[in-house]
């Protein structure tokens, strides 16, 4: 409906997903991240869909948390409702998720990018945490996420003055994996997770949980986690059916298990 926060939909085992308040410049109020998160778990849940991707529209993929939903709220208000906690729900799917990212992301814009595996980016993106202006810090993970991306100089920088950066400085300092020209972006978002899709889902899973580990451990204990992910491949019938599809010179059949 035109009331829809999120409009969702699948293009064969891709689950396509945008934000849909273009005149906000789809500011994330509490309706849009409940539908988003809702629908990522459905997406997360049905074996026809193997990676997803969440856009928003030219203008903006998002310019932060919705301000006007949170200018009067008290510190009692935020903590009882533990606000932005569910949001984090994100970032304990399984299933791969792209960020097809155009115009700003900014605030709880960019920190939801973030949350995504894959960010790419049209020429025209900005990345910013502009919290710092509006009296507060980024709260949906961007001082963790944001540092651990791009290291500590960039992100003091960008969380400190409130600097943006444009997509080729977000290439470089390891922010997003591609840029493209603006027109081409759903579309290269589209095919990186309709290949990512084309894949065994639960080894794709598997391979995600790897990298994720990355972020959370150090090397030695992170080696012995991928190592044990690893074996784990080789419960799937994915993985004898990707092997013996190497052997006989043909294209794997995968069934997702
Ligand atoms: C609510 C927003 C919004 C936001 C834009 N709008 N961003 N509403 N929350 N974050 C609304 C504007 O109020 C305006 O509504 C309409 O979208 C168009 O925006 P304009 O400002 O008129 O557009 P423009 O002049 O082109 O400027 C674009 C902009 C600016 C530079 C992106 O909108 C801006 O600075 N937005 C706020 C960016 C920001 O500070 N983000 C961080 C939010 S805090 P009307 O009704 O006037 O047409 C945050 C906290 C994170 O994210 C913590 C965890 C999530």
């Amino acid at each position: 409906s035109d009331d829809a926060t999120v409009l969702v939909e699948t293009r064969g085992r891709v689950g396509l997903i945008t934000l849909n308040r273009p005149k906000a410049l789809n500011a994330l109020n509490k309706a849009t991240m409940d539908e988003l998160v809702a629908a990522v778990t459905a997406f997360d849940a049905d074996p026809g869909i193997g990676a997803v991707v969440i856009t928003g529209s030219e203008r903006a993929f998002a310019a932060g948390a919705d301000i006007k939903e949170m200018a009067s709220q008290s510190y009692m208000d935020m903590y009882a409702a533990d606000w932005f906690r569910h949001w984090e729900d994100l970032t304990r799917l399984r299933i791969p998720l792209v960020a097809a990212v155009s115009g700003y992301a900014l605030g709880g814009g960019c920190e939801l990018a973030m949350m995504c595996d894959l960010i790419i980016a049209a020429d025209t993106a900005r990345f910013g945490q502009p919290e710092i202006s509006l009296g507060v810090l980024p709260g949906m993970g961007g001082t963790q996420r944001l540092t651990r991306a791009v290291g500590k100089a960039l992100a003091m920088d960008m969380i400190l003055t409130g600097r943006q950066i444009d997509a080729e400085e977000a290439l470089r300092a390891g922010l997003v994996s591609r840029v493209v020209p603006a027109d081409r972006v759903l579309e290269e978002a589209l095919e990186a997770a309709g290949t990512i899709a084309a894949t065994s889902k639960p080894v794709a899973m598997l391979a995600k949980e790897a990298v994720g580990t990355a972020f959370e451990t150090g090397v030695t204990h992170g080696v012995q986690i991928e190592r044990r992910l690893f074996h784990s491949a080789f419960a799937t019938e994915d993985q004898k059916e990707g092997m013996a599809a190497f052997v006989e010179k043909r294209t794997p059949d995968f069934h997702h298990r």
